[in-house]
């Protein structure tokens, strides 16, 4: 029998030999291998995603009828400290890629390096933002060196997941949005090179969206050579089938047949789609984006989308009107030869006639767990040990700590001595909240709204804890997204001084350290911020659930060390998605930092209440930007 190695150089020579190309477009048509095809592709973000739902997620993106799994690559999480890669694990996307391989999916990749995608900075990485003078997404040096870097890293890894290497990605999108931003006309040509010189040689596009299509709800992919504009759209690149949510705001949803008639609507027309999002899943930790068009709104972790599967991997409305959809226009199904180099020891097979329709995955189990009672208590002030000085506020992104990388995400703590009470300014330099502290009790808050805030009198202890919030993902205000103090406070107008520095990253590290501080049993009025312990027992092998904070006030919540997110009382998200594989059978700990309010219980329940609803197909569209 023949080799792996064997099988692949051969179909790799007669994917070379036939018309044999990948994704090909010409002014109105898609083919692969020289047949026509229609791409009907999903978005699903595997980092959105914990891995071991991977393939569920997948084959049940297969069971309605897609054929193209489409993501993003989040630079900010393959490279956290500068030079330093993480394409493991969690972060595997070659063993991704290769899943969506062998159940039969194309792949198109959206490799960035910026990616919008409602992620921290468009998913850069925060220490691009040390330099003072750096430019994003220009060809400023500082930015081209650090995207090299990157793509020599990222593009040898995917390279021969190609499809002209055997493998499944069909096409390759070039930056993302850059129509919309359009800082530097040099900038777009370099990223197509970046890629080429590497050796990407399938289907390049553009996803872009000029204000007035956003504006209508779709945008509009513009594939072959960057430069030419098709006669018509062959695909619509990202046709929102929800929308996202920020804190403060209600819950998005779209309607399962407004969706329908304008999916229907695109096939008709011969056009060629991708889900954004099929499967939202998760912005698990500090990795939500923020948006800032004049007033900055930061987006909460639930990436649920109000798409086809829920957060949680549900089935809803929408996902059986698309499979019944999808099954009538199956006519053109295709054909995916099994990867040989993604499924070892598989035949190749290439199967001519459409398929039925698989059927649909049967559900996970998911349980609402007993309550737990928090045990455990730990005041913030006896968690600080790793302290830096400095005489004036340096923000997150330049503090000397992680190998000079910065402070990524979370929360930062400034304390100084002050000599007298009095108006205490933020000269909107606080990014982007503060909770203050005079001798370490709250006296207020300070924010973008509330700069000013009087201090009592007396030779005291004055304490910022600052949270960054996230960093906006998309428009002009991604230059400015430098986090903690971006300036100097003033007290009576003169600026403080000699600051004692904490960073309070939530990071596993941080969490480790935590571990060995003084904790006790709650006292019956805890002091604020705090974090609280809970051990919840799982008896059988561990399912999905979700935490209802409800009751709870502002903070984070950790399980066995993984940051889930965000809790606020201000909604609309209340409940955290806790997936089954990141609990164990046995005893889980779960650490809530608090800023306000706790409970004595942690409760759980199976499915997430949106709370108040509102639909983005009964709004101006523009009002969401
Ligand atoms: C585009 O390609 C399709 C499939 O090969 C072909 O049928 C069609 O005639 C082509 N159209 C043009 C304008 O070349
Ligand atoms: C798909 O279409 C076929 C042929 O019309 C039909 O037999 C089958 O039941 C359909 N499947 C679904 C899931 O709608
Ligand atoms: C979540 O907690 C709130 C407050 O205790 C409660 O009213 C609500 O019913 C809970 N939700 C679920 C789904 O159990």
């Amino acid at each position: 029998s023949l080799s792996i190695q064997m099988l692949r150089r051969k179909l790799t020579e007669v994917r070379r030999m036939s018309s044999g190309r990948g994704l090909m477009a010409n002014s109105s048509q898609f083919t692969v291998e020289g047949k026509p095809f229609r791409i009907l592709g999903g978005s699903i973000h595997y980092f959105r995603v914990p891995k071991a739902h991977w393939e569920d997620r997948l084959l049940k993106m297969k069971a309605c009828g897609l054929n193209t799994l489409t993501t993003y690559v989040p630079w900010n999480l393959h490279e956290p400290e500068r030079g330093m890669f993480n394409f493991q694990d969690q972060l595997d996307l070659k063993a991704y890629i290769c899943l969506a391989a062998k159940l039969g999916l194309w792949v198109i990749l959206r490799p960035g390096p910026y990616i919008c995608a409602e992620w921290d900075l468009g998913g850069l990485p925060s220490w691009l933002l040390q330099d003072k003078h750096m430019q994003l997404r220009t060809t400023y040096p500082g930015f081209v060196s650090a995207v090299n870097a990157y793509f020599d890293k990222l593009i040898p890894l995917i390279k021969h997941l190609m499809f002209q290497g055997g493998g499944p990605i069909i096409a390759v999108q070039v930056e993302n949005e850059y129509g919309s931003y359009a800082k530097d006309d040099k900038y777009m040509a370099f990223i197509k090179n970046c890629l080429l010189s590497r050796g990407i040689t399938e289907l390049l596009l553009t996803s872009d969206n000029w204000e007035g299509l956003k504006c209508g709800g779709v945008e509009e992919g513009i594939p072959g050579v960057l430069d030419t504009l098709p006669q018509r759209p062959l695909m619509v690149m990202e046709y929102w089938s929800g929308w996202f949510d920020v804190w403060g705001e209600n819950h998005h949803i779209f309607q399962a047949d407004d969706m329908l008639a304008v999916v229907s609507e695109i096939l008709e027309r011969g056009v060629s789609i991708n889900l954004y999002m099929f499967h939202g899943g998760s912005s698990f930790g500090f990795m939500n984006g923020a948006m800032d068009f004049g007033t900055y709104k930061s987006q909460v972790n639930s990436y649920d989308y109000d798409a086809p599967l829920s957060e949680a991997g549900d089935y809803t409305p929408k996902y059986h009107v698309l499979r019944t959809l999808f099954n009538f226009s199956s006519g053109i199904q295709f054909i995916v030869d099994v990867m040989l180099f993604c499924v070892p020891g598989r035949h190749i097979s290439l199967c001519l006639s459409a398929e039925p329709l698989p059927d649909v995955p049967s559900l996970q189990k998911r349980s609402a767990y007993h309550p737990v009672d928090v045990q455990q208590y730990l005041c913030l002030w006896d968690t600080l040990r790793f302290q830096l000085k400095s005489e004036k506020p340096i923000n997150m992104e330049n503090l000397p700590v992680n190998n000079n990388n910065g402070q990524s995400y979370g929360y930062t703590l400034y304390e100084t001595t002050i000599t007298s009470g009095g108006t205490l300014h933020s000269m909107n330099n606080i990014r982007d909240r503060a909770l203050v502290f005079v001798d370490r009790q709250p006296v207020g808050s300070l924010n973008y709204k509330t700069q000013e805030l009087t201090i009592p009198d007396g030779k005291r202890t004055l304490t910022l804890l600052v949270e960054n919030c996230g960093r906006v993902n998309y428009g002009k205000a991604l230059d400015n997204q430098r986090k903690g103090l971006v300036g100097d406070i003033t007290l009576n107008n003169a600026p403080l001084r000699d600051f004692t520095i904490y960073c309070l990253d939530m990071r596993p590290s941080f969490m480790k350290r935590l571990s060995s501080a003084p904790w006790k049993s709650v006292p019956h009025k805890p002091s604020f911020p705090g974090f609280f312990q809970a051990t919840l027992h799982v008896e059988e092998s561990p399912g999905d659930t979700f935490l209802n904070m409800s009751d709870w006030g502002k903070g984070v919540v950790l399980i066995n060390g993984q940051n889930l997110g965000r809790h606020w009382f201000i909604g609309p998200q209340h409940y955290l998605y806790v997936p089954g594989p990141w609990l164990r059978r046995g005893e889980n700990q779960i650490i809530v930092f608090e800023e306000h309010k706790s409970e004595e219980k942690l409760v759980f329940a199976e499915n997430p209440d949106h709370g108040k609803t509102i639909d983005v197909y009964k709004l101006p569209f523009c009002t969401l930007l």
